[in-house]
């Protein structure tokens, strides 16, 4: 961090009140504090915003800003920019805003004017339609400011939520974010961890070996991996920040600005669009495995798929894409995990994700292949009801174009929910492997001729002659198509095909919900 030369009156005075410490600390305080956050293993605020925007294109905002504290020595000790790089740039020519905290002042502490630097840039953000990203690397509120910072975190808060759903919000967690500094990233749309040097929680683990007597560490507690797979608060756990902010600029390359306009789309020549590759994925035996990424692949644009939340509730399948250049967001049942079952977590994820491709007119696409919902005393007390609701909410409500491929089990509340035509899908595809059916054929047999088969001769002999009834006259995609809820039965390696035209035709939908203040989804 170069030194920076004092010229204004009122810094003057204040460099003359300080020690010879702080005058350094306000100046800058130079290469130790760059080494000290080296020696973590992380970047420093201002290497990071380098690393994230385009070469040159950084405007600094609120370089000489400082905190206005008294109490507790804070008299003594001021740094210029008070613990915060705010400003804007581009990332790939696109115009974005950003902050990055300091841990070196002040352990990146929030102040009352470390929020307003950020509020002042998250409202040109809003004003002018360009996403925001924030680098959080910070202790929580500034403890020595009592409730100005807390007053800080709330005005921060309250923008993140007038922003959601206008302009896309992502955070990166770059060290420790502590207390109620976690409840802005967990607004935004986005979360990238970073492994081993980042953790988030609300109550660190001091305050749990007190309150609940447990040990555990705060990589345990709130590390990437805790948060990518167990908890589903982050979407992203990277190997480094350098991969960190990769990912950021390769997920805005999905996305457009903000909520009135359309994702920038690649130039793409139609070819032979044919992918034969894809009839040998759905295995022979309806109970056998295969992995959904592997018919999303075979589908989209080469190399296009960008998973989102992929070590979190893995039997549902979340991310963006291109198909003829175009993006579009896709969620597919994963049969390799759980056989594709929905369960609380995966409605929640799938839900999550609709609703942020909704906000921001990204098209739908999805991948069916599910067997029901996941029963269980678990499920069942911890409230399946409501969070498998989340995700035919979220379908439901979402305006976008919306496409589904059936490639295999459609069964009972999962087939409405996963995108169905009478929820409001605008095309729906079915794969001549595909089973819709109020459930499996056992199980069905077993319920509907329950009598039949206890008073035959050879019960076993029965059930198996109506487990093949059943198969006949539902296991396929006919009976659906018949009635239009299907509207075309396709071979595999025809899909994309399909998709590049079906995705083009619904490119002007015009949709609207009802008139109302918003909705009030199961939450
Ligand atoms: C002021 C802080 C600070 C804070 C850290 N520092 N957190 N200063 N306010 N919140 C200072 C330290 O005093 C230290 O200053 C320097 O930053 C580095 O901190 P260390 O503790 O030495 O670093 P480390 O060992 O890496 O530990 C990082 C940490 C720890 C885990 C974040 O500092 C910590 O637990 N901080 C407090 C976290 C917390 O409880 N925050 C308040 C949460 S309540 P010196 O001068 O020694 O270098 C909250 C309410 C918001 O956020 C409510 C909104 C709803």
């Amino acid at each position: 961090m170069a030194e920076q030369k004092i010229s204004d009156p009122i810094l003057d005075q204040k460099f003359k009140e300080l020690d010879r410490k702080n005058q350094e600390a306000l100046l800058g305080g130079g290469e130790k504090r760059i080494e000290q956050q080296h020696a973590k293993g992380k970047l420093t605020a201002r290497e990071r915003i380098h690393l994230l925007l385009d070469e040159g294109s950084f405007e600094e905002l609120g370089k000489f800003v400082m905190h206005r504290s008294k109490d507790f020595g804070l008299d003594k000790e001021y740094y210029l920019g008070d613990g915060v790089i705010t400003g804007y740039g581009t990332i790939n020519g696109r115009l974005v805003y950003v902050f990055s905290q300091d841990f070196t002042v002040f352990g990146g502490s929030l102040s009352e004017t470390h929020a307003e630097k950020i509020v002042k840039i998250m409202d040109l953000a809003m004003k002018n339609g360009a996403p925001i990203i924030g680098l959080n690397d910070s202790g929580g509120a500034r403890i020595q400011e009592g409730v100005v910072s807390l007053g800080g975190y709330a005005d921060i808060f309250y923008r993140n939520t007038l922003a959601s759903g206008v302009i896309p919000q992502l955070s990166a967690i770059m060290g420790p974010c502590a207390g109620g500094a976690v409840y802005s990233p967990a607004i935004t749309d986005f979360i990238f961890m970073v492994e081993n040097t980042s953790f988030m929680f609300v109550t660190g683990p001091n305050v749990v070996k007190t309150v609940t007597h447990e040990n555990v560490t705060a990589e345990e507690l709130g590390g990437a991996s805790t948060h990518s797979t167990k908890s589903g608060v982050t979407h992203f756990a990277c190997a480094n920040e350098a991969e960190c902010i990769s990912y950021i600029k390769t997920i805005l390359g999905y996305m457009p600005q903000n909520c009135e306009e359309e994702a920038p789309r690649m130039p793409y020549t139609f070819g032979n669009e044919k992918r034969p590759a894809l009839n040998a994925i759905v295995p022979a035996n309806p109970n056998q495995p295969y992995d959904m990424r592997e018919v999303i692949n075979g589908v989209v644009d080469d190399g296009s798929f960008f998973e989102v939340h992929k070590n979190f509730a893995e039997n549902i399948v979340v991310g963006f894409a291109r198909i003829a250049g175009r993006s579009i967001g896709i969620v597919g049942n994963q049969p390799a995990s759980l056989a594709g079952v929905l369960d609380i977590h995966s409605s929640i994820k799938g839900a999550r994700f609709v609703r942020f491709c909704d906000c921001f007119n990204i098209p739908l696409l999805v991948f069916e292949d599910v067997p029901g919902f996941l029963p269980g005393t678990d499920q069942e007390w911890n409230a399946i009801i409501t969070n498998g609701a989340k995700l035919l909410y979220a379908f439901s409500e979402a305006t976008v174009p919306r496409v589904t491929v059936i490639t295999r089990k459609a069964y009972g509340g999962a087939y409405d929910v996963m995108n169905s035509k009478h929820i409001g899908a605008d095309l729906n595809y079915a794969w001549p492997t595909a089973e819709i059916a109020v459930m499996g054929a056992k199980g069905a047999a077993e319920i509907i001729f329950k009598k039949e088969i206890s008073e035959a001769a050879d019960p076993a002999g029965k059930l198996n002659e109506k487990v093949d009834e059943y198969t006949r006259k539902f296991a396929n995609p006919y009976r659906a198509a018949h009635r239009g809820y299907i509207d075309e039965v396709i071979y595999p390696e025809q899909t994309r095909e399909k998709l590049i035209r079906a995705f083009d035709m619904l490119q002007n939908k015009a949709a609207k919900l009802p008139k109302k203040k918003h909705g009030n989804i199961p939450l």
